[in-house]
């Protein structure tokens, strides 16, 4: 008689998960330690986000059938409450059995959406550009099909720590990514490698496209674009594609700085205000003067953005926003566009975040990011 035969031992940590999003006819497999929102966005099924490491709860899914780990899910963005009523965070929970999930934000089905990929960057060009402020220029080893606004992560080497930033280049350019990275003290992409060693023809990961905040379609409605310090860059994105495509009546950009040497990209604003006559461009000092001497003097404003914005919109009834930046600049903005009468669905935003150092990271310092 021969010996029974065993099952080989389950590894669970190598066993995929079938995922359904309610509504879709197509599942998707989740690897291990894989989150549903980045197995989603990798099989090409859209679901609602933003930051993509538990902060700004866009991505909340309420679990119809299965079990998930929640990981890291931090409890001010999922509540005890939450979770025991079958919520979850979509970029941060991992199946743990087959599921369904069913998101509770709006699915925009009108906006196209690119599928997540892991692509490798090359350093083309690493310049200071403001104070404490770099452009980093990079070639990707493949194109990248992203919309205007959106960001990619930037992996660390070494590290498996990604840090996220804001395309500031057109989707027109695919394989030349523009970012703007400032400075924070003690922080592990920045300090840590964008502002220690990292010079041309380095080589890192890079994973996008990923964010919702976008500039897509065509509009009826002008659009003031606030921006604080490197929350520029989605929206030089966004006025570069709405530009070359005529995407909107009119365009409107203030970008604050707190002194001269933080504001940067001035010429590059200044020229293209003056070949495009429904684009204008306002810069502005919240504490400092404008040197009688410089060129900017005259079209420059002093104080907060958004104030400099109120002042000169004494209605902002039919038209749009776009704002990146701090989020106490964001909710000043949103409050005073309100106030001038702009319509809460026409006002897009992305907040800056400091990025979470998960257990797996915890040893690395956080940045502050956009978004
Ligand atoms: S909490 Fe998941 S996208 Fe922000």
């Amino acid at each position: 008689m021969s010996a029974p035969t065993l099952d080989p031992p389950q590894e669970d940590h190598l066993i995929t998960h079938s995922v359904t999003v309610a509504g879709s006819p197509t599942p998707f497999e989740a690897a291990p330690e894989q989150s549903i929102l980045d197995a989603a966005l990798r099989a090409g099924q859209w679901l609602p986000h933003s930051c993509t490491q538990g902060t700004c709860g866009t991505c909340k899914v309420r679990v119809r059938s299965g079990d998930v780990d929640h990981r890291d899910s931090p409890e001010f963005t999922l509540t005890a409450d939450e979770r025991c009523a079958g919520l979850a965070l979509g970029c941060m929970a991992c199946p743990r059995s087959d599921v369904t999930v069913e998101p509770l934000g709006a699915v925009d089905d009108d906006t196209p959406h690119h599928p997540l990929r892991d692509y490798t960057a090359t350093v083309l060009t690493i310049d200071e550009i403001a104070t404490d402020t770099r452009r980093l220029v990079v070639e990707l080893d493949e194109p990248m099909t992203f919309n205007a606004g959106q960001y990619a992560e930037l992996v660390i080497p070494h590290s498996g720590v990604g840090r996220q930033y804001s395309m500031a280049n057109p989707p027109s350019e695919t394989s030349r990514l523009e970012f703007h990275v400032k400075r924070t003290p003690g922080g592990a992409a920045t300090d840590g490698w964008i502002f220690a060693g990292l010079a041309t023809g380095d080589q890192f990961t890079l994973r996008g496209p990923l964010g919702q905040f976008n500039l897509v379609k065509a509009q009826t409605e002008p659009a003031i674009l606030i921006g604080g310090g490197t929350g520029l860059a989605p929206l030089k994105s966004i006025i570069r594609h709405a530009l070359e495509n005529d995407l909107v009546p009119a365009l409107h950009l203030y970008h604050g700085g707190r002194r001269r040497e933080d504001l940067y990209d001035v010429d590059y604003f200044t020229a293209l205000a003056q070949e495009y006559e429904h684009f204008t461009y306002r810069p502005a000092l919240s504490e400092d003067q404008w040197s009688g001497d410089d060129e900017l003097s005259c079209a420059g404003a002093t104080g907060m953005v958004t104030d400099v914005v109120v002042g000169d919109f004494s209605s902002c009834k039919g038209m749009s926003a776009y704002l990146c930046g701090p989020p106490a600049m964001i909710e000043a903005a949103v409050k005073s566009l309100k106030r001038r009468r702009m319509a809460p669905r026409l006002i897009f935003r992305e907040e800056f975040t400091v990025a979470a150092a998960p257990s797996a990271a915890a040893n690395s310092a956080p940045d502050c990011a956009a978004p």
